[in-house]
């Protein structure tokens, strides 16, 4: 690694290093990514714009799904079939065999790096069941699959890899906010990123470039998501001419806090807890006798939907549902759900331990991001091959779409993912790169170009202000890209949403400065999420089906004839959005399972 600084055209003064690797994120992906690599050996930047321990994953609460089978028989083959049915048949089948194969030794690795797991009585890693989770192909007992450090094991396992990363002699560059990738004839060659304590810019090349940036969730008025998770790599992707895949597939979490959207775990229902409309009565039952409360979240979310459309929600709007888990008792609240009693009261004014929590589905994931194969390198398609990789270029965690999660993420699957993915991507690097490898001079003026644009931007003074628009964003998608859909509300949306891309660039900077200015990085933010946001409700009013988390009620059957297949989303520098198509993978890796054929889903 070395430093050196140079003068941009422009008069930025850019400080330029070289790593074999730089991962952007320290999120639970781009935290595991930096320990392997760096316990590779190669030299590996993380660069962050919040502190590591600040990251999203911190906020993930109820476990990681792993076929320990500490609680009762288990096996990864089941595993791997609740996670292909979850998906609504559109994730890749030989993606998610690696994962629900590598989950196993992938948790067993966390346990020994110091991840502090509950426990059951005889030592072993406490598993709670969670919603879609079941055993013997779906026709046995629930599974216990999750693996809980009580309801914060996010915290838990973001702690432990910063840990780690330290200890292993990683690279930090904290608070630095990246802005665009730096390509070359197709091939990524580094990133960009702003030092937001002192304003200056810096490029950061590496051999691999290993996007782990995150969900865009606020791309929506209420979500589970930080006010940071703003799809950064997203954006830069598509900036860069590249896709994302299946974006009109946002999954909304069944228990937000009315109101505040903050996240209940689902392992409130896998305790025990339940949901009740407002004759008390235990709806679920009626929409999936078998799994009940514990159904998929689409299946959760769309059935809480129809109560509250059908005016039996609770409240004095009768607008929202109630969750249940008094009847749990004080005990086993402190034990394992301590965490969400804390947040019912602080945000709910509700005693769980007496009370019913009030809770809304609220936009909690992004089943779509940056396409990827099972190694995390970024696939497009090129002439004839729908999975040819883009050189230097990675994603992983929610940022990615490799696809495991297809229409509709199973809880659980994510700390799941984040952590296989990583782990699986730090592998590939170490296989494909040699350690101190000489990176060879840029030959374009690609990096002059970002810093223009960029420029451009801090420059702005239009007349539209950034908190404006983004509420415009926000409301737009809350109301027409919501839990069901229909053409009628997707082709409004579509409208709005563009029409305030378009406002974008009557946008007014109120500061110039480049040190701590949030009017800045709030504008780079909505750049990232306003793209997002239009391939997302575009890619849904063209998706002429329903599947998993996108329920068209004018179109209300999957349609396998026609949509068994990946959408990928381009979107241009006039902003205009375009669709290309991938086979989703009906092939597993090894003879050890086999390929489960498309079926109905019933819960
Ligand atoms: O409900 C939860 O604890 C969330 C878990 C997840 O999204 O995987």
């Amino acid at each position: 690694m070395s430093e050196t600084k140079t003068n941009n055209s422009l008069g930025y003064k850019i400080v330029e290093h070289k790593f074999d690797a730089v991962v952007v994120g320290a999120g639970g992906a781009g935290l595991r990514a930096t320990m392997g690599l760096a316990m590779e050996g190669l030299s590996v930047a993380c660069v962050t714009k919040v502190f590591p321990t600040r990251s999203h994953t911190v906020a993930a609460q109820g476990g990681m799904s792993a076929s320990l089978g500490n609680m009762g028989r288990d096996d990864w083959r089941w595993h791997m079939y609740d996670t292909v049915k979850g998906s609504d048949w559109l994730g890749d089948q030989d993606a998610i065999e690696y994962m629900c194969r590598e989950a196993v030794p992938a948790v067993i690795e966390l346990e020994h790096q110091g991840v502090p797991f509950s426990r059951t009585k005889d030592g072993k890693i406490y598993q709670r069941p969670f919603g879609g989770m079941t055993t013997e192909y779906g026709k046995g007992a629930p599974a216990q699959r999750t693996c809980a450090a009580a309801d914060r094991t996010g915290h838990a396992i973001l702690h432990t890899l910063y840990q780690q990363s330290l200890k292993h002699d990683a690279n930090f560059f904290i608070e630095y906010f990246a802005i665009d990738l730096v390509m070359e004839d197709g091939e990524c060659k580094g990133v960009i990123a702003l030092d937001m304590s002192d304003g200056r810019l810096h490029l950061f090349r590496g051999h691999a470039v290993i996007l782990a940036t995150g969900g865009y969730g606020r791309a929506y008025f209420s979500c589970t998501s930080a006010h940071t998770c703003t799809g950064d790599g997203n954006g830069m992707v598509l900036r860069a001419g590249l896709p994302l895949q299946d974006m009109e597939f946002v999954q909304f979490h069944p228990t937000g806090i009315y109101g505040a959207g903050c996240l209940i775990t689902e392992g409130v229902r896998g305790e025990g807890g339940f949901l009740t409309n407002s004759e008390g009565e235990r709806f679920m039952e009626r929409y999936a006798p078998s799994a009940k409360d514990l159904a998929s979240r689409d299946v959760v979310s769309r059935a809480m939907t129809i109560e509250i459309n059908e005016g039996r929600g609770v409240g004095l709007n009768k607008d929202h549902i109630h969750l249940h888990l008094e009847h749990l008792g004080p005990e086993v609240i402190e034990k394992r759900l301590p965490g969400i009693a804390e947040s019912a009261e602080i945000f709910a004014g509700v005693d769980v331990t007496k009370e019913p929590i009030p809770v809304l589905p609220t936009v909690h994931y992004n089943m779509g991001g940056i396409p990827t194969n099972y190694h995390g390198e970024v696939v497009n398609l090129v002439g004839d091959n729908p999975d040819s990789v883009v050189k230097g270029l990675y994603a992983i965690g929610e940022a990615a779409c490799v696809s495991v999660h297809g229409a509709n993420r199973l809880g659980s699957n994510s700390l799941l993912d984040i952590v296989v993915f990583g782990r699986a991507v730090a592998h590939r690097c170490a296989e494909t790169i040699k350690p101190g490898t000489k990176h060879k001079d840029l030959q374009t003026d690609a990096v002059d170009k970002i810093i223009s644009e960029f420029d451009k931007i801090r420059n702005a003074d239009g007349k539209s202000s950034t908190a404006d628009l983004r509420l415009e964003l926000q409301q737009t998608m809350q109301k027409h890209a919501a839990v069901f859909r229909t053409q009628e509300t997707l082709q409004s949306g579509c409208e709005l949403v563009s029409q305030i891309v378009e406002k974008y660039a009557d946008l007014k900077i109120t500061d110039r400065s480049l040190i701590w200015n949030t009017d800045l990085i709030e504008a780079l933010e909505l750049r990232n999420l306003m793209a997002q946001a239009k391939v997302t409700i575009m890619g849904a009013e063209n998706r002429e089906e329903s599947r998993g988390a996108h329920a068209r009620e004018d179109c209300p059957d999957r349609d396998d004839e026609n949509w068994m297949k990946h959408t990928l989303a381009y979107f241009d520098e006039k902003h205009n959005v375009s669709f290309q198509y991938r086979p989703v993978h009906m092939n597993t890796l090894t003879d050890e399972c086999e390929v489960i054929p498309p079926a109905k889903r019933v819960y």
